[in-house]
Parts: structure tokens; C-alpha cells; sequence
């Protein structure tokens, strides 16, 4: 298995597990270079960490103008629609901290999907660099191992030139827009964090199973030189003796 794996009790607990990693992440980002570039992840997962990050004792732990806020995906649909990646972040956390508008970066999730990827990927280039130096990329996974949207069937072995894809993704008969390898790779910190005994099995499938991203993409998460952390509670982690 690539990285380590934190086992903690249940929901709640990953919540907290998952704001306290981004504050020191936050922490470590800012001393090092004044600045904490995060990619947030989508889905439902991260809700309660990032709610957690609003409030006491969290909330004044880190310099909110200081972070630059990125998606590792987005599907594609207008931002106030309930199924928006950035509507999640931005009711759950962005809304209620001071991070200037500016700083935050949403995939256009409503715009034409490879016009939009393309663009986002301009816009990774112009302010992280190419390959993107994210500090932290968030990311969860499916119970079909995907991630971001990085599907089964989507070719995430592509390690293209591309930075940000809109792959049609058939199980949802739809097109998303999502980071390639290429940039969730060459992160500092990597964090999938995954929730619920639905997730058992793939998770130890993914981590002691046989190396097939293909089938499994979320498989291709290793980072070049960064950490790789995966946060799970203990239903997720059950099939683990
Ligand atoms: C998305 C996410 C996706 C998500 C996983 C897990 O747009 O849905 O980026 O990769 O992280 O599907 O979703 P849950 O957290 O809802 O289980």
C-alpha cells in the first residue's frame, strides 16, 4: 500500500482527524512560504471537516488570507446546483471564513467541459506551476475506487500533458472535470479521507490488492515526493485485521 493509513473510531472523529491535518498543513505552508494552496475535495465526506473549520477552536488556528483555494474536481453543473463540488465547500466552509474571493478558484462546472478544463488548467499553471505545487490536495474515494473523477473505464493511467480533464463518465451518464495524476501526484500532502463500512471492501482492495487503476483508479495516487495519508474510520477500515 502506498502511504499511511489512520484508523480513527468514527465519523466525527475523521472530521476532526481531517480539519486538524489541513490546519497544520496551513501552518507548515504559511512558515515555509506565506502562502497554503489546498485542492478541496468534493462528495460528501469532507462536509464536517470543513464545517469544523469554522468555528472555535479551529477557526483562528490559521491566516485565512493567506490560503489559496482550489477543487480536485467538480461535476459538471452550475455552482448553485445541490450536486456543485464548489456550492458543498462554499456552504460548508468557504461562506463563513475570510478568504478573499480572489483566492478561491471553482472549476466551471456550468461552462462547455473541455473548454472549462482547459481554463482551469491555465489557471493552475498561472498561480501553482506546472506541475501544480499544491500543499494539500483532499481527495475521497467511491466505492468503485475512483477519485476526484478519475473513473473505472476513464484511463487515469493517461498521465497526458493536461493538468485538468473532462472525462465523459458513463456509469453517470455525464462529463466531469477532474486533476489528472499529473497534479495530484506532485503535492506535497495527499489526503483521501473515506467514511462507512460501504467502503470496506474497496478500501482493502485498493490498498492490498492487486495494482490495476484501470479498474481501481484511484490507484494511481502516489505522490512523487510527498506524503500520502488515507483517513479512515473504523467501518471503512473493518476488512484490515
Ligand atoms: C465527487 C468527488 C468524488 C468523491 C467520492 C466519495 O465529485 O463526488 O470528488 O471523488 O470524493 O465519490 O464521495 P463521498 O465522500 O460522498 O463518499
Amino acid at each position: 500500500m502506498n502511504g499511511d493509513l489512520v484508523v480513527v473510531a468514527d465519523t466525527a472523529e475523521l472530521a476532526a482527524r481531517l480539519a486538524d491535518i489541513i490546519v497544520n498543513d496551513a501552518a507548515r505552508a504559511i512558515a515555509e512560504r506565506g502562502r497554503f494552496r489546498i485542492a478541496l475535495a468534493g462528495g460528501t465526506t469532507p462536509h464536517a471537516a470543513y464545517a469544523l473549520l469554522t468555528s472555535e477552536p479551529r477557526r483562528d488556528m490559521t491566516e485565512w488570507e493567506k490560503w489559496d483555494v482550489y477543487f480536485s474536481d467538480e461535476r459538471c453543473v452550475p455552482p448553485e446546483s445541490e450536486e456543485s463540488n464548489y456550492r458543498m465547500a462554499a456552504q460548508s466552509l468557504l461562506q463563513h471564513v475570510p478568504i478573499p474571493a480572489e483566492h478561491i478558484h471553482r472549476m466551471a462546472g456550468e461552462e462547455d467541459p473541455p473548454a472549462a478544463a482547459h481554463r482551469y488548467a491555465d489557471v493552475l499553471i498561472r498561480h501553482v506551476g506546472d506541475p501544480p505545487a499544491f500543499d494539500t490536495v483532499l481527495l475521497g474515494m467511491g466505492d468503485d475506487g475512483h477519485t476526484a473523477s478519475l473513473f473505472p473505464g476513464t484511463d487515469p493511467l493517461c498521465d497526458d500533458a493536461l493538468l485538468v480533464r473532462a472525462p465523459y463518465v458513463e456509469k453517470l451518464h455525464t462529463y466531469r472535470l477532474t486533476f489528472t495524476p499529473r497534479v495530484i501526484n506532485a503535492a506535497a500532502h495527499v489526503v483521501i479521507a473515506v467514511s462507512g463500512l460501504a467502503k470496506a471492501p474497496i478500501l482493502y482492495a485498493v490498498c492490498e490488492g492487486p495494482n490495476d487503476p484501470v479498474l481501481h483508479p484511484i490507484q494511481i495516487v502516489n505522490p512523487l515526493s510527498g506524503r500520502l495519508t488515507w483517513l479512515a474510520d473504523r467501518d471503512a477500515a473493518a476488512e484490515f485485521r
